[in-house]
């Protein structure tokens, strides 16, 4: 703490003094201005310390004034004089530090602005805070403080009487350096709203103005600014000795400007600085976004995320449309009830084994502070039953031939009929797809032999592809040709026996039974089958029957015998 050692002209009270005259208007300005440190700073009243001479008293603030380096000071003071003093100049004084033994102060102000004593280190730096001394108020504001203004201020009265003075004790202002920080004001931000941040220089001083910068910095870049920025400064005039100055910086708030710095510097005469950062918090919310596969198998797990980026986290939930009631939108919660509703900006939707009563419409509702977001997600369970194939595959020859490949699935099936070479299907005549409605119908209104065979149901859906085969069957029943008969030529008798039939019939002649030397030739062409026999017979019965028999039909038939002319033998 600075005492009053240095500088000992300053005059000691003497016996007749005056009252205290506290003027709490100058204790007014010590608390707005600065901070008093002193013992007795709590009670304020009996801060004064007074010194009087010729009747006429000085009143100063007891102990320390502490200020700070680039900011202002005040010294408080106050005078009363006797009736017959009359106040014309206030001058003040600084005990010259370099000298300590030495009775020497310097003029730091003088009321009377023609004197040219005031030392330059001063000038323009000391104003009074009333101008009008008959208002018996002596207090100055020291502007632009440096370090090097510590040190002990008096003050001295002079009447227009030559002569006639009073002086005051000492008062001790001690200026450290700055550390009071700039007060920075943030709206609320919110994205796409334009605010305003103020930061407001600390001190409110009518010296220098202080250079307010603004700088921004986002998470891992080094210089950054923000783009689109208006920045204003503003000087606000408190009173005649008081400034507020302040910056206002202007910006369209926008996601990436969520957890960025900003940073206030404000820069004193004297290269004094000081700056406050603030962390920038903007309410936003990005898209909502849905992720995962809304097609799933049968028996598979749904496993969809419903996500959306802001600040603060939004809730997030799912509902189900149901079909049903469609028209009103009834919307199921999937949301546990029991669940406590976290802000955590996601929400999982998770159905193990799910059927096709899964299919619809999930919607994800984010609410984002009074916003409400909805986004749409349509889920398909997709499944095939296995295919089946209805109809009759064995078919009358002639008559149609009229098969249904079935495929229970979703999406639908692409169902085809296909029959292997060498007959060919034709599109729209023989077969009928009717893929949409989960059939295909193979339809051929004449079936000859040559359609009988290994058909085949294709069955594609999604990437599997099933074939199902239909043995087709074509009957033929089996029939004896009219070309049939038999002849006896001496005693030899041929009968020939031609059917056809599918499948080939097997002729048999019961007359073979009884006998044991004959021939049998069997040609067969086609569908057709040629049985011829010859035998020897001695007695010749009057007809002879050709059984015919394929797997469906028998068929009978007795040839009359026709004798040939028998051939003459030697006569
Ligand atoms: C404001 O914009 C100007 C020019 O675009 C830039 O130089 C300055 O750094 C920006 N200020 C902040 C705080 O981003
Ligand atoms: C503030 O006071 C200064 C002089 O002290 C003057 O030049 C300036 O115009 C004033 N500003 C306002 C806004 O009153
Ligand atoms: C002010 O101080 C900064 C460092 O704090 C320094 O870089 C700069 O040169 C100084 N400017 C003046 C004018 O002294
Ligand atoms: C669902 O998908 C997320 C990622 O998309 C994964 O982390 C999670 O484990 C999955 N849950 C299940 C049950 O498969
Ligand atoms: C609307 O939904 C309610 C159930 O929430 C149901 O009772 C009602 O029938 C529905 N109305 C229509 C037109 O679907
Ligand atoms: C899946 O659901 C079906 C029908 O609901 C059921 O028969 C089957 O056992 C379930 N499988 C598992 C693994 O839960
Ligand atoms: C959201 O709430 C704020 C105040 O909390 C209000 O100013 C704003 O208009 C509201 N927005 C909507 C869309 O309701
Ligand atoms: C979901 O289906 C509805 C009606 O079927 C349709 O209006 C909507 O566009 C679909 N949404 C998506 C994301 O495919
Ligand atoms: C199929 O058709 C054949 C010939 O008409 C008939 O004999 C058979 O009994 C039928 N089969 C069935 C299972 O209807
Ligand atoms: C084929 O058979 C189905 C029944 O199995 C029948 O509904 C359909 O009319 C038949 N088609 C033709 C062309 O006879
Ligand atoms: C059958 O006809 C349909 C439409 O008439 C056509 O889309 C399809 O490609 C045809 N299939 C073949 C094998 O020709
Ligand atoms: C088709 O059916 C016929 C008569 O029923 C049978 O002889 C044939 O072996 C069958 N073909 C196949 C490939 O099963």
């Amino acid at each position: 703490m600075f005492t009053a050692f240095y500088c000992k002209v300053c005059p000691v009270g003497e016996s007749d003094c005056l009252k205290l005259q506290i003027r709490m208007k100058v204790f007014m300005w010590a608390t707005l201005l600065f901070s008093v440190r002193s013992s007795n700073a709590d009670t304020g009243a009996s801060l004064d310390r007074t010194s009087c001479h010729n009747n006429s008293c000085i009143s100063l603030i007891e102990g320390e004034i502490t200020a700070e380096a680039g900011l202002c000071v005040v010294i408080p003071c106050s005078f009363s004089t006797a009736s017959d003093f009359t106040a014309q100049n206030l001058v003040w004084f600084k005990c010259e530090p370099s000298k300590p033994k030495s009775t020497e102060s310097h003029i730091i102000f003088h009321s009377n602005k023609k004197n040219q004593n005031v030392h330059p280190e001063f000038k323009q730096r000391v104003s009074l805070l009333e101008p009008e001394i008959s208002q018996n108020n002596c207090s100055i504001i020291i502007n632009d403080l440096k370090e090097s203004d510590s040190g002990s201020y008096w003050v001295r009265v002079k009447s227009s009487m030559p002569g006639r003075q009073s002086g005051s004790q000492q008062v001790t202002v001690s200026v450290k350096g700055l550390s009071q920080k700039p007060t920075v004001m943030i709206p609320p931000l919110t994205e796409g709203h334009q605010a305003t941040l103020t930061c407001t220089a600390p001190g409110l001083c009518s010296g220098s103005v202080p250079e307010i910068t603004w700088t921004w910095r986002r998470a891992g870049v080094n210089d950054s600014h923000i783009t689109g920025n208006i920045t204003d400064f503003k000087a606000e005039n408190l009173t005649v000795v008081t400034q507020r100055h302040s910056s206002t910086l202007t910006f369209d708030p926008s996601p990436e400007h969520h957890g960025t710095e900003v940073t206030c510097k404000v820069r004193f005469t004297g290269n004094m600085t000081t700056e406050e950062t603030v962390t920038l918090n903007v309410s936003y919310m990005k898209e909502v976004k849905i992720t995962g596969k809304t097609s799933v198998k049968e028996g598979e797990t749904l496993n969809l995320t419903c996500s959306v980026e802001s600040f603060p986290p939004s809730f997030v939930m799912w509902t189900k449309l149901s079909e049903q009631n469609m028209q009103n939108r009834t919307e199921a919660n999937l949301q546990k009830d029991t669940e406590p509703q976290k802000q955590t900006g996601m929400a999982a939707l998770s159905i193990s084994n799910v059927t096709a009563d899964h299919s619809g419409q999930y919607i994800c509702t984010a609410k984002h502070l009074n916003h409400t977001l909805k986004k749409q997600a349509n889920v398909t369970v997709t499944f095939m039953r296995n295919p089946s194939i209805t109809g009759n595959t064995t078919v009358i020859m002639g008559e149609s031939l009229n098969l249904t490949c079935n495929v229970q699935s979703f999406p639908p099936t692409i169902i085809m009929w296909t029959k292997p070479c060498p007959t060919s299907l034709h599109n729209g005549t023989d077969t009928d797809l009717q893929t949409n409605s989960g059939s295909a119908t193979l339809f051929i209104p004449e079936m000859t032999a040559e359609h009988s065979g290994m058909y085949r149901c294709i069955v594609k859906h999604m990437d599997t592809t099933l074939h199902v085969l239909a043995n087709v069957t074509v009957i033929w029943f089996p029939k004896i040709l009219s070309s049939s008969g038999c002849e006896v030529q001496s005693d030899v008798l041929t009968c020939v026996c031609i059917s056809e039939g599918l499948p080939l019939p097997t002729i048999k002649w019961p007359l073979l039974e009884n006998h044991t030397e004959y021939s049998v030739t069997t040609t067969v062409s086609n569908h057709t089958v040629n049985s011829t026999i010859i035998l020897t017979v001695n007695h010749v019965n009057r007809s002879v029957e050709c059984v015919i028999n394929n797997k469906n039909w028998e068929v009978k038939q007795n040839f009359a015998i026709r004798k040939s002319l028998p051939v003459q033998q030697g006569g």
